[in-house]
């Protein structure tokens, strides 16, 4: 499949892998309508994406995405791509309920919203993209919140797959560590960490392919996958050694 004149909505474009994903589609000539509340970085990023249109929205207030999704024709859209999410990390005894509620909303609340709004105005056989992660495999050291609603996408993206076929092609998206605003705030060696830029080329190459998950840098992510399949007795142990 070639991008070229396809209509794509990213949620999630003002930064990270959504803003790198925007500069690809672009440069192979998608028409995107690019959404996140940082308006005048969206601004910036349409300056780069030639007739792109910015729709600034905010997850956490679902009529503000209810009003951007009236604004887009039904049946027009041949992508909708959420990669929005908050991250906090932290342990249990910390977490601010403030920060946990708005990173619940936005991950899981957020993406439920999406997958809502999305089908009608998905074309027959476009793509609802759906940005869970590894984290979301097994419970690791410091993830708590984060990993948590991470573990729900993973969950609700393996839902609709089955839910919204043959109508919508539901991809989920499981990224090891990707360079980003988000990865900025860790304080260890992230391994096999990626760049934003390789990790929406990596995107746009599984969206073309036939697989429902797409993860990356394999890697890293086939040890995860690995570490998941194992007996608790053994992977809990060795996720334990993470955190010492
Ligand atoms: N980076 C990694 O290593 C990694 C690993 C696994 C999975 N992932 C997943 O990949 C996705 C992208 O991550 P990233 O590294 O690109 O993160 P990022 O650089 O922090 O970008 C996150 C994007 O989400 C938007 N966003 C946050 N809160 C929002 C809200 N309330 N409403 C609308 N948009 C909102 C942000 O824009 P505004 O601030 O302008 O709203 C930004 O555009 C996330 O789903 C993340 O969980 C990332």
């Amino acid at each position: 499949m070639s991008f070229a004149g396809k209509n794509v909505w990213i949620i999630g474009a003002s930064a990270g892998i959504g803003a790198a994903l925007a500069r690809a589609l672009s440069a192979q000539g998608a028409q995107l309508t690019v959404s996140a509340r940082d308006a005048q970085a969206l601004e910036t990023l349409a300056r780069d994406c030639p007739g792109a249109r910015v729709l600034p929205l905010d997850l956490g207030q679902p009529e503000t995405l209810d009003a951007a999704a009236r604004l887009i024709p039904e049946n027009s859209l041949d992508a909708v791509i959420c990669t929005a999410a908050l991250y906090d990390p932290g342990r249990v005894a910390d977490l601010d309920r403030v920060r946990t509620r708005a990173l619940v909303q936005v991950n899981l609340l957020g993406t439920f919203e999406v997958a809502r709004l999305a089908p009608p105005l998905l074309k027959h056989g476009g793509q609802l993209v759906l940005f869970g992660s590894v984290a979301g495999y097994i419970g690791l050291p410091g993830g708590q919140a984060y990993s948590a609603t991470k573990a729900a996408v993973n969950n609700l993206a393996e839902t609709l797959r089955i839910e919204l076929a043959p109508r919508v092609d539901v991809r989920l998206v499981c990224p090891g560590f990707v360079r980003s605003r988000l990865t900025d705030r860790n304080r260890f060696d992230m391994p096999a960490i990626i760049t934003a830029e390789e990790a929406a080329q990596q995107t746009l190459r599984g969206m073309q392919g036939r697989g429902f998950e797409i993860h990356y840098p394999k890697r890293f992510t086939r040890a995860m996958k690995l570490l998941r399949a194992l007996p608790y007795g053994l992977s809990l142990r060795l996720t334990a050694r993470l955190s010492s």
